[in-house]
């Protein structure tokens, strides 16, 4: 059973992730669906942190699909080495991008977005799924998001292994 989030207001965003993510650890502990725990996974982000978009893209052969998000209708699919996710599925890294303007073959799903961060989730040393988040802000993304969206990653890495 799901129980609202309990986040203090007015935390730094690194407050903010260090209480968010127990909890999310919670939601997903005893639910094995994919799916199910990639919406609330990306659910809990979206009221924590009121970011323009974030979602997650799945490895499905030689494209990743649209999975669940919350934001702003998206591209469905997208080519290895395509845009940002693209690229960092084929480099097999993660990708902060200050400025969308400034990433050469960007794909814009919404005129909105301004800055990104892209992490590669891994099944078995492969990449199976895309942790995509975008803002409305320009240089909106840190290390400091790298690092905690890590840490949810891990989480669901150990989903799905
Ligand atoms: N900007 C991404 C496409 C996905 S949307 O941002 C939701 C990219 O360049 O891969």
């Amino acid at each position: 059973m799901a129980e609202d989030l309990k986040l203090t207001p007015g935390l730094s965003r690194e407050q903010t992730y260090k209480e968010l993510i127990p909890q999310i650890e919670a939601l997903v502990c005893n639910e094995n669906d994919l799916v199910a725990n990639l919406a609330n996974i990306a659910a809990a982000l979206k009221e924590s942190f009121g970011f323009l978009w974030i979602g997650f893209y799945i490895v499905k052969e030689d494209e990743l699909v649209l999975g669940p998000f919350q934001g702003p209708v998206a591209c469905t699919r997208i080519k290895k080495g395509k845009g940002v996710c693209g690229t960092a599925w084929m480099e097999k890294r993660s990708i902060i991008v200050p400025d969308v303007d400034q990433f050469p073959g960007h794909i814009a799903c919404s005129s909105q977005s301004k800055s990104e961060i892209v992490l590669p989730v891994y099944k078995h040393e492969e990449v199976s799924l895309i942790l995509d988040l975008d803002s409305d802000r320009l240089n909106d993304f840190s290390e400091i998001d790298e690092q905690y969206l890590m840490e949810l990653i891990r989480i669901v890495e150990r989903k799905i292994v």
